[in-house]
């Protein structure tokens, strides 16, 4: 899609004059900057009044850049409608479940069901696409910016209306529908669609699968915004690719269905650099987002240069993290490294918040690391058709979370997110590089499938997931996981019914523990280690056991198991493990499956590689704050300081190689 590694950030140009534009195109010439994302926040500079449209300042600043040899990913300003819009339809604006509407003056300010907001959009972004859609430095639609941040959901009465429609679509009938949602329990029938509602503020528990569907819906809507604005663009623009920018595991949109719309991932990183275990997080989102289309190469959207001011202290970037950072994303598939924001605000909610051209200006740590890079990676184009392997997937998806944390359940502190980054962060450590996947997605590639608590299964992927082991693939399922169908209704016949066969055992209760509550497991080695927060009391049925608990009246019954299916194998865990003991089990299913694992390298090195068949890059990347020598699997050239590698590397703290071979 570029052809050298993308590097740039958020312009916001119509903050400054004139005299800062020309300024502001010299320096990114000098930075190496080639792209830039424009007019995010720009509606009312773009349509000052209703109907009428001021596109001259844009094209102005669009052929300097061009002239500069920048390029444009330009923005549909669709995500802060103007005060204009507000005045003249009050209707836009999102309403909360207690009824509180939230008016304008920030922004993500409107309802995604709203026909004004839907129609002013359109209306703009067609003048867009028509006035822009052939300018020679167009690269990229940015459409909108991060959908559903801010506001996740509206309850004004378009909303509802439409989610009555969105219903009906699904269910094609009432009866469907009161079956899909047991409206048996609690006296819920519904005998007319106007009856139902969303899931507003009740005296009590609601209906979990109208939570569910209010999800789904949501989901849907804001798409159905996204492919609303990506059918205009196309229409005018056929060849420029268009994405919209995600926000790491953003829990209000399924992002497998966002994905599959979009021409490029790309992402918004934000990792507390002040956190040890921050390049973790980060690197489960850039995991993610190459997952998210299927291994193809993505863009970091944005990133701070050093503080971002949302949190509540807001810790600097220290020398070299950021390169550091950037270095993790183009290491684990990115092609493009981009910040917000180019120019530091003078006025707003943001001017504190880090920009690559701070307050100061030039003369600063801040610009000269960003232009360090910006000129380091124009040595880096030969990666750009290589992929990122992984032997590894971790299933996640979106519907599963969404039903697993709301409602009553066993336990209902059981967060999904967390207990993935516990499995995430063992195998981070031991350098094992992880692809995110679908349940019901291909998996015939992985060695090894992880599966935490996939509490709603649709039959689809319990047939995907039975084939994958079949075929000689090997699972780890957590407990807690194939309990319902997608419609949350328990599948009966010995949990978790659907997966007996598979794991070669049924579960005949289930343990939550009391805060007070403690037991422990033994291995078949002999090992011991703690479990808490939950046992299943496992029945066999041609499982073998891997451990058994040692206490409380399930005391000798299996909390770990391993049963052979087709040609494959699948590992059951009925407990939650203290850090040791999920590493002991991690460590056990990868070596019986031979995924390769670097875990004797280095504590603080991270290892991952990119190839395109005839190459291949190794990314050495030193966290540390000691210099190291660290042996690389394979020798080659160092792109970063132009020396040949031979079996060590040595680097320096906060230090990268991309040995490529
Ligand atoms: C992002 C957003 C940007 C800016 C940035 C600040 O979430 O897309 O517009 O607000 O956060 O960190």
């Amino acid at each position: 899609m570029f052809p050298q590694v993308v590097f740039g950030g958020d312009y916001n140009p119509e903050q400054w004059g004139p005299e800062v534009w020309q300024e502001d195109a010299r320096l990114m010439e000098e930075a190496g900057v080639n792209l830039v994302s424009l007019g995010i926040f720009a509606w009312s500079r773009l349509e000052p009044a209703p109907g009428v449209y001021d596109f001259t300042w844009l094209i102005g600043i669009m052929d300097l850049l061009h002239a500069h040899g920048v390029q444009v990913n330009l923005a549909t300003p669709t995500a802060s409608p103007p005060p204009w819009m507000v005045r003249r339809h009050p209707d836009i604006l999102p309403v909360t479940a207690d009824g509180v509407t939230l008016w304008h003056g920030s922004r993500r300010h409107y309802c995604p069901h709203s026909s004004s907001y839907r129609t002013g959009a359109q209306n703009l972004v067609t003048r867009m696409a028509e006035k822009f859609g052939d300018h020679p430095a167009l690269a990229l639609w940015h459409v909108d910016n991060e959908y559903a941040c801010h506001v996740t959901e509206c309850f004004c009465d378009a909303s509802i209306a439409a989610f009555r429609s969105w219903l009906s679509q699904r269910y094609g009938s009432l009866d469907e529908l009161n079956k899909a949602w047991g409206t048996d329990f609690w006296s819920q029938h519904y005998g007319d669609w106007e009856e139902i509602q969303g899931p507003g503020r009740m005296p009590a528990q609601g209906n979990p699968m109208q939570s569910l569907d209010w999800r789904r819906f949501f989901s849907d809507s804001w798409l159905e915004c996204f492919e609303e604005q990506k059918k205009i663009l196309r229409e005018h623009a056929p060849d420029i690719p268009l994405t919209t920018n995600f926000m790491r595991f953003h829990k209000p949109l399924d992002y497998w269905e966002w994905a599959k719309s979009e021409d490029v991932v790309s992402f918004d990183s934000y990792p507390d650099t002040s956190e040890p275990q921050w390049m973790v997080e980060a690197g489960m989102g850039y995991d993610l987002m190459r997952s998210l289309k299927n291994g193809q190469p993505w863009l970091l959207m944005e990133q701070a240069p050093t503080q971002v001011n949302w949190r509540q202290r807001n810790t600097t970037k220290r020398p070299g993290v950021m390169r550091l950072g950037s270095y993790q994303a183009l290491a684990r598939g990115a092609n493009g490294i981009m910040f917000f924001q180019w120019r530091a605000s003078q006025a707003g909610s943001e001017k504190f918040h880090s920009a690559i051209i701070p307050h100061v200006g030039t003369d600063s740590r801040v610009w000269r690391e960003a232009k360090a890079l910006g000129m380091e990676l124009k040595r880096f184009e030969g990666l750009l058709s290589s992929r990122v392997q992984a032997d590894v997937a971790i299933l996640f998806d979106w519907e599963n979370w969404w039903a697993l944390e709301s409602g009553d359940k066993p336990v209902n502190d059981l967060n999904l997110l967390q207990r993935t980054i516990d499995i995430y962060a063992e195998l981070f450590r031991r350098n094992i590089t992880v692809d995110f996947a679908h349940p019901a997605g291909d998996l015939s590639r992985y060695r090894l499938v992880i599966m935490p608590h996939l509490y709603l299964v649709s039959n689809r992927a319990v047939q995907n997931i039975e084939d994958y082991v079949a075929r000689g693939g090997n699972l780890v399922m957590t407990f807690f996981s194939g309990l319902v169908d997608e419609t949350e209704h328990v599948q009966l016949g010995g949990y978790p019914a659907q997966f007996r066969k598979l794991l070669g055992l049924w579960v005949e209760e289930f343990v939550p523990y009391g805060s007070r509550d403690a037991n422990s497991i033994q291995t078949d080695t002999g090992d011991r280690f703690a479990c808490n927060y939950w046992s299943d009391i496992i029945r066999l049925e041609g499982a073998e056991v891997v451990a058994h608990y040692l206490e409380d009246f399930y005391a000798d019954y299996p909390a770990v198991t391993r049963h052979s299916f087709g040609k494959g194998s699948s590992y059951y865990l009925g407990t939650s493990l203290e850090q040791a003991g999920l590493s002991w089990l991690l460590r056990r299913v990868i070596e019986e499956t031979g995924v390769q694992d670097r875990q004797n390298l280095p504590a603080g090195v991270e290892m991952t590689l990119r190839s395109d068949g005839t190459h291949t890059w190794t990314f050495i990347l030193n966290y540390s704050d000691e210099r190291l020598q660290v042996k690389v699997p394979l020798d080659g050239i160092n792109l970063v300081t132009g020396a040949v590698v031979k079996g060590f590397v040595s680097l320096g703290s906060k230090d990268v190689a991309i040995v490529q071979t």
